[in-house]
C-alpha cells in the first residue's frame, strides 16, 4: 500500500481500527443484505451501547472528545442529516428536548446550509451520517464550524471524512451495512443519538443518576426485544407479499412515531417504486384525509396507551376516521392494546417499552414489510435503482 498526496508525492498516513470481519460483510446465509442487516438489528443495537456505562448507569463516553465545560454552555442543537439519517435524527430530537431541556432542530443538511442559520459557539452541531462521506452533510458541518459551532458526528464508518472533520464522534457500531435502503444504521443512530442525550442530561444535571439508570435498562432490553419481532416476522411478510399490487401506501405516526411513519414511507419508495407518504396522525384532518378512498392501505404506528397524555386515543380515533371512509388499516400497536382492534384490518403487536424508545421497535415491522412487498414485485432490494448507498455530491 503507497500513501500519496493529490499530487503524487508519498505522504503520511493516519492508521484507523476497523473492527469490522469478513464475515459480517456476508450475506449469512439470508437471500438479500438488506434482510440479513434486518436481522442483525438485535447486535446492531447492543454494540452501540456496549462499554458506554458503567454499572452505576454513569456515561462514559470516552470518545467524546469535548470539553464538557463547552458542552454545559451549550443552548441549542442542531442536527444535520439526509435520508433516513434525518429521521433518525427526528426521533432523537424528541428525547434529547424531553431529557435535557436544550431546543434541538433537525435539519436537512443541504437546506441548512443555504438559509443562513443562527450558528455560534453555543450551538452544538449533530451530523448524523451511516456512510460519514454524504457530501451535503460535510458541506454542512464544515459551514457550521466556520461559525464557530461545535461539532458531534455520529457516524457508522470509523476514519471516514465527517467524523474526521467533527470536534467529536460517537461511533455506532452496526457494522458494515451494505444494502442501499439502511436498516439497522438507523436503529443505531437511534441509540446513539439518545446516548449522547442522556449524557448531555448527566451533565448538565437535568437527569437524577438512577433516572439515566432506568433509561439505560430500558435501552438495554431493547435488543431482546427487536428479537422478538423478527421471531415473529411472518404476518408482515405474508401481508407485504399479498400487497405487490397497492400503488400507494400511506403511514400515519404521531409524537415519535411520525418520523417513523415517514421512514417507513422512505423504505417503500427506495425498494417498491411506489408512492408512499408519511403524515402526522394529527395533522389528518388538514389535508391527507382527501387521499382516503376505498381500499387504500394506510399504515397507523400506534403510540403505548400507557404513554403521555391522551395521545393513544387520539391516535384510535385516527384510525377510525381512515376507516369510515374505506381504508384498509395496518395498525403497528403494543402487545395488550385492544382498543385497536375494532378498527383494524391487520394488526402487529411489538413489545411493551417507554414511549420514546417504541421508535427502536416499531420501526421493523415497516422494514420488514417494505423488503416483503419489494421482493414479490422482483425487485433487487439490495440495489434500487437511481439510488446510491453514498452519496458524494452535492
Ligand atoms: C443515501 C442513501 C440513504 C441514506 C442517505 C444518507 O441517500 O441511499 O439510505 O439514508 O444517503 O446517508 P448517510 O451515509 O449520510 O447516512
Amino acid at each position: 500500500m503507497e500513501i500519496t498526496d493529490f499530487y503524487g508525492a508519498p505522504a503520511e498516513g493516519k492508521e484507523y481500527h476497523v473492527n469490522w470481519d469478513p464475515a459480517s460483510a456476508e450475506k449469512g446465509g439470508f437471500p438479500s443484505f438488506m434482510e440479513k442487516e434486518i436481522h442483525d438489528q438485535p447486535d446492531a443495537v447492543l454494540q452501540t451501547l456496549l462499554g458506554r456505562s458503567d454499572i452505576n448507569g454513569k456515561l462514559t463516553l470516552d470518545e467524546l472528545r469535548v470539553d464538557p465545560e463547552l458542552l454545559k454552555n451549550v443552548d441549542k442543537i442542531i442536527v444535520l442529516a439526509c435520508g433516513t439519517s434525518a429521521y433518525a435524527g427526528q426521533v432523537a430530537k424528541y428525547a434529547i428536548e424531553h431529557w435535557c431541556r436544550i431546543p434541538t432542530e433537525v435539519e436537512l443538511s443541504h437546506e441548512f446550509r443555504y438559509r443562513d442559520p443562527i450558528v455560534d459557539e453555543n450551538t452544538l452541531i449533530v451530523s448524523i451520517s451511516q456512510s460519514g462521506e454524504t457530501m451535503d452533510t460535510l458541506m454542512a458541518v464544515r459551514y457550521a464550524k466556520e461559525q464557530g459551532a461545535k461539532t458531534v458526528s455520529i457516524c457508522n464508518t470509523n476514519g471516514s471524512t465527517i467524523p474526521r472533520e467533527s470536534d467529536a464522534v460517537l461511533y455506532t457500531h452496526a457494522g458494515p451495512e451494505i444494502a442501499v435502503a439502511s436498516t439497522k444504521a438507523f436503529l443505531a443512530q437511534i441509540t446513539a443519538a439518545y446516548l449522547l442525550g442522556l449524557y448531555l442530561a448527566q451533565l448538565r444535571g437535568n437527569k437524577f443518576q438512577g433516572e439515566i439508570k432506568d433509561i439505560l435498562a430500558d435501552l438495554n432490553k431493547i435488543p431482546a426485544k427487536i428479537q422478538q419481532i423478527l421471531d415473529n416476522e411472518a404476518q408482515i411478510k405474508e401481508l407485504g407479499q399479498s400487497m405487490a399490487d397497492a400503488k400507494s401506501v400511506l403511514f400515519l405516526g404521531r409524537h415519535v412515531g411520525f418520523p417513523v411513519a415517514m421512514e417507513g414511507a422512505l423504505k417503500l419508495k427506495e425498494l417498491a417504486y411506489i408512492h408512499a407518504e408519511g403524515f402526522a396522525a394529527g395533522e389528518l384532518k388538514h389535508g391527507p384525509i382527501a387521499l382516503i378512498e376505498e381500499g387504500q392501505p394506510v399504515f397507523v404506528v400506534v403510540p403505548s396507551p400507557r404513554g403521555r397524555d391522551s395521545l393513544h386515543a387520539k391516535v384510535v380515533s385516527n384510525i377510525q376516521e381512515v376507516r369510515a371512509r374505506g381504508a384498509k388499516t395496518i395498525v403497528i400497536a403494543e402487545e395488550g392494546d385492544e382498543a385497536v382492534k375494532a378498527y383494524a384490518e391487520h394488526v402487529f403487536y411489538i413489545p411493551e417499552t417507554p414511549t420514546l424508545l417504541a421508535p427502536l421497535l416499531s420501526t421493523v415491522p415497516l422494514q420488514i414489510f417494505a423488503l416483503a412487498l419489494a421482493s414479490a414485485k422482483g425487485y433487487d432490494v439490495d440495489q434500487p435503482r437511481n439510488l446510491a448507498k453514498s452519496v458524494t455530491v452535492e
